[in-house]
């Protein structure tokens, strides 16, 4: 790794820091004498560099460039550099000719976080990142643009913005009383002023009682919570930083949008920690898109539906319904039942195919349909939250796509357990008589290319595990057959009608 001409003072450092121990490096400004090296500002978290990437210093600009020389990011001072510096305050700063001027600061270029004496004028912007461990912008904004300070989520990936959840309500028709500066004093408090020189505080935030042995940051969690922290500066005991306050104060009611999927992903639900952090999961049947992302929402398990649709009779053998308290989804309502009991609640939902969870408070029934929104723990008294979810076992004869999380790889190395041997036994039969074979193997590619071998397969293990012992061809015939040498006999049920189940 080149790095011309930075070094630190100060306890702040610029330099590249590797990601997460992958072979990608960030171009960044980060506390240095405390364990947990903190990332306060960054050039390039959309696009981190392999080795051999280098960060220049020309007569006109800062650029970093990747080994080809591609220039990734580039700070753009509208007139030409002479020197740089970095301030020991964290601010990286550009200088032309007259030294008493910046014309380019990491100040005034923030990512996610502000830091003592830093200042936010009018226009600027933070945004958070995409999981605590991958910069990448992610699905919150802090927008300072109209006298106001506004928190937004974000149509992820695009920049979309969707109504705010937090503001400061300090935009003034009268721009001598409005806010134009968002300050982060010396004394580590944060507040907007306004052109006419008061300063508004945040309504839930207290005066810092600023101490000299700590550091201090702002910064825009990923979860879309603002937040200021603090850390001693002798940490000799491991300590972390400690939250002092933070915007807004319960991050799960925080957003009510009718469009977007709140605070946590779509299908998933937000609770607060013990700490008072946000935090999202998955309700049962559910499990998360991408377990490195908890905000990324979450998806069933099994194909909605209800066995209606697609031919199957009954959904009571295929669906059943799940208690599960506590949580809700107050905006997916499509059909509100009442007065009903809980049986009849239930089986409305079970015999409905767009409904995938349904709220009865005793005489009401709710129903809602997928993808949840705005999901969020909360106390909801007396009422039940029903979850309608696939059976774990698919009944006698279905075939059909997704059994849960067990998957049917290849017919020999899923047939462990007894009880469900024969079942997955007639299942695989079934799906073979019915011309789905490709449900067999998940719908694997390279599977699917050679059909005719794949067929062939099939027959010869449905063959091998015909439940009359004497059926089951040898060893020595199973490898004629896969080669070709002997004919696969027709096949019939591995379990002839009634003789199991
Ligand atoms: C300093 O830079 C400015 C802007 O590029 C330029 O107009 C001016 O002539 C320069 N002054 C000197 C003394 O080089
Ligand atoms: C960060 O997340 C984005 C979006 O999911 C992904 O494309 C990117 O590869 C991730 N970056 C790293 C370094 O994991
Ligand atoms: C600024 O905010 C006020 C109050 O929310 C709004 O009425 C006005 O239209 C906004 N102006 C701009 C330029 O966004
Ligand atoms: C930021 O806030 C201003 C004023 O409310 C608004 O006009 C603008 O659209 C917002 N979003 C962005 C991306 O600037
Ligand atoms: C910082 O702000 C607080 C609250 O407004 C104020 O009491 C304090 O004097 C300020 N500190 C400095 C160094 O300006
Ligand atoms: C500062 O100290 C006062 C008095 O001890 C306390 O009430 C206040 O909550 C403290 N402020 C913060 C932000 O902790
Ligand atoms: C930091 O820790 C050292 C050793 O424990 C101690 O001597 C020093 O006084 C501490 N400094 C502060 C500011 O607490
Ligand atoms: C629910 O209502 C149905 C229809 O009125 C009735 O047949 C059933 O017995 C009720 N179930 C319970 C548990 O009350």
């Amino acid at each position: 790794m080149e790095i011309r001409g930075f070094h630190h003072q100060g306890i702040l450092l610029l330099d590249f820091i590797n990601w997460a121990n992958s072979n990608l490096f960030l171009l960044a400004i980060w506390f240095d004498r405390i364990p947990a090296r903190t990332v306060v500002w960054h050039a390039n978290g959309n696009n981190p560099l392999p080795r051999g990437s280098k960060v220049e210093l020309t007569s006109s600009n800062l650029v970093l460039m990747d080994p080809e020389g591609l220039i990734i990011w580039q700070a753009n001072p509208a007139t030409p550099v002479i020197s740089a510096a970095m301030l020991d305050t964290g601010n990286f700063v550009l200088k032309g000719n007259d030294s008493s001027t910046y014309i380019w600061e990491s100040f005034k270029n923030p990512t996610d976080t502000i830091l003592l004496t830093q200042i936010l004028d009018l226009g600027s912007k933070l945004f958070s990142r995409l999981t605590e461990t991958n910069y990448s912008k992610g699905r919150f904004e802090l927008n300072f643009s109209n006298g106001s300070l506004e928190l937004n989520p974000i149509a992820w990936p695009s920049e979309f913005q969707y109504d705010h959840y937090y503001s400061s309500y300090t935009y003034n028709a009268n721009p001598y009383e409005s806010g134009y500066q968002l300050v982060f004093n010396e004394s580590a408090n944060v507040y907007i002023v306004k052109l006419n020189g008061e300063n508004a505080q945040f309504p839930d935030w207290d005066r810092i009682n600023y101490t000299g042995d700590n550091y201090y940051r702002a910064t825009l969690g990923f979860d879309g919570v603002f937040t200021q922290y603090s850390h001693p500066k002798n940490s000799t005991n491991n300590q972390d930083w400690l939250p002092m306050q933070s915007i807004p104060i319960n991050m799960c009611n925080a957003i009510f949008n009718d469009i977007g999927s709140g605070p946590c992903g779509f299908n998933s639900y937000c609770s607060i920690q013990e700490n008072g952090t946000p935090t999202c999961d998955c309700p049962p049947g559910y499990v998360f898109q991408d377990l490195n992302d908890r905000l990324g929402g979450c998806k069933p398990t099994f194909p909605q539906g209800c066995g209606l649709d697609d031919g199957w009779g009954d959904p009571e053998e295929l669906y059943e319904i799940r208690q599960f308290d506590n949580v809700n989804w107050p905006l997916n309502d499509y059909e509100r039942l009442s007065p009903y009991n809980q049986t009849q609640c239930e089986k409305s939902c079970l015999y409905d195919c767009s409904c995938a969870v349904a709220i009865f408070d005793g005489r009401r029934c709710w129903k809602k349909r997928l993808p949840l929104s705005n999901g969020r723990y909360m106390d909801t008294g007396f009422s039940k939250t029903l979850f309608k979810v696939r059976k774990e076992v698919p009944p006698r004869g279905y075939c059909k796509v997704g059994r849960g999380t067990k998957k049917p790889v290849l017919l020999g190395a899923l047939l462990e357990e007894e009880e469900e041997r024969a079942i997955l036994t007639d299942w695989a039969y079934d799906c073979y008589i019915g011309g789905r074979i490709y449900l067999l193997v998940d719908n694997d590619k390279v599977a699917m290319d050679d059909k005719e071998r794949l067929k062939k397969w099939v027959e010869v293990s449905l063959w091998c595990i015909q439940d009359e012992p004497s059926k089951r061809p040898t060893m020595k015939m199973v490898l004629e057959m896969l080669e070709g040498f002997l004919d696969v006999p027709l096949l019939q049920s591995p379990f002839p009608l009634g003789s199991s189940g």
